[in-house]
């Protein structure tokens, strides 16, 4: 895959009235067929015109992406849709009226003029109006629909802040639009229209129970979809750069036994991290660890904002491991936790299981 390059100019603007200069400068990258990095609500995008071939290679290539993960087109308006799918069901029309501009993507049947690399040659477009000032207003300037994934090197966590994007993709996206950081910090919910039944893709910043009030026969995660599955979303990791330990236990024994495989890592020599909410601090108290506080179980939202900046704060300082107690699906909790699981390469340890052996296994799988 050939490289993009390109001198990466950082704007800041402001997220509630972003400069008209400035988007004017970034429509303009767009319709030459370059790369602008911008805010949404859920995490950073790097947008390319969707309807130029050789603008949404260059998303691959600055990510290096697999070319078989297809992309979102993000628009303006909600009429716009009809520029970028076709043969729409009411469903849609409905859905968008009700969660549009927010964190839904709906995919639909594709319009021939979008690229065809935009959804890697699938007959299927997905498509989301964000709730953002910055995009919104772009995405009006370039006159073009904007394809873009989420702006991180391909299998690290998601950008929630203009920084972590310059960290992936500087020298490799010629704007990177700074308007702070992302209100909800988790991509947006994967909703598939073209089957019989609506199925959830991917969870995320819309819940499935507000979706359930629509779709009483709503197919949700991990349910059967006949088949049907995100192309790139099994490759998927979420993972930051060190090995992440999600756990699980019996809550009366949870932070002695915790402690006790803490121990058996920090003597092993290894850099150890975690990630708490506030009620499992007794699990971590007075060791030498580094860590970071989520804030309240019950505070869904907060832990969503800051799961992925956590991720990176930690890898930044050089831990080998990250552990983190899982956290329950249910609103919110349901994107949450598969990001998690993502991260963890798909596997919760149980820790009523015997200390030693799991200290074993995990120093084990720090060499996979
Ligand atoms: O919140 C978000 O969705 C962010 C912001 C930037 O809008 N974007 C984002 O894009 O998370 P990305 O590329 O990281 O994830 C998009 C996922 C793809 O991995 C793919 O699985 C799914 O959406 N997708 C895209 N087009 C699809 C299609 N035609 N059919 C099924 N799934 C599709
Ligand atoms: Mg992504």
């Amino acid at each position: 895959m050939s490289d993009y390059t390109a001198n990466t100019r950082v704007i800041v603007v402001d997220p509630h009235r972003p400069d008209e200069g400035d988007i004017q400068s970034a429509a303009r990258v767009l319709r030459a067929g370059g790369l602008v990095a911008f805010p949404t609500e859920t995490v950073y995008g790097l947008g390319a015109n969707a309807l130029d071939e050789t603008a949404v290679g260059r998303i691959f290539a600055a990510k290096g992406r697999p070319f078989d993960d297809p992309l979102i087109v993000h628009i303006a308006a909600k009429s716009q849709v009809e520029d970028v799918a076709r043969a729409i069901p009411d469903i849609a029309y409905a859905l968008a009226e009700k969660f549009w501009p927010g964190p839904l993507t709906l995919v639909l049947k594709k319009h021939p003029r979008v690229a065809e690399k935009v959804s890697t040659g699938l007959v299927t477009v997905a498509v989301r109006m964000p709730a953002h000032r910055v995009p919104l207003a772009l995405i009006r300037a370039a006159g073009v629909p904007v394809a873009a994934p989420s702006a991180n090197l391909f299998t690290r966590p998601s950008p929630t802040s203009a920084a972590h994007v310059a960290d992936d993709l500087s020298g490799r996206v010629d704007i990177i639009l700074d308007g702070g950081p992302c209100p909800i910090g988790l991509e947006s919910t994967v909703l598939d229209l073209t089957g019989p039944t609506p199925a959830i893709l991917r969870p995320g910043g819309t819940t499935a129970e507000a979706l359930l009030e629509c779709l009483p026969d709503l197919i949700l995660p991990g349910e059967s979809a006949g088949g049907r599955a995100s192309p790139g979303m099994m490759l998927k990791h979420y993972s930051p750069k060190a090995r992440f330990f999600l756990f699980t236990g019996a809550p009366e024994t949870l932070a002695s036994r915790a402690r006790v495989v803490i121990g058996g890592l920090l003597r092993a020599g290894l850099k150890v991290g975690a990630m708490f909410t506030e009620e499992d601090a007794p699990i971590f108290a007075d060791l030498p660890i580094q860590l970071e506080n989520l804030g309240p179980r019950s505070d869904l939202d907060a832990i969503g904002r800051a799961l992925f900046a956590k991720m990176r704060s930690l890898d930044a300082c050089g831990v080998d491991i990250i552990l983190m107690r899982a956290i329950q699906a249910g609103g919110l909790g349901l994107a949450i936790r598969d990001r998690l699981i993502k991260a963890a390469h798909q596997q919760i340890i149980d820790l009523d299981g015997q200390p030693e052996i799991i200290i074993n296994r995990l120093i084990s799988e720090l060499s996979d």
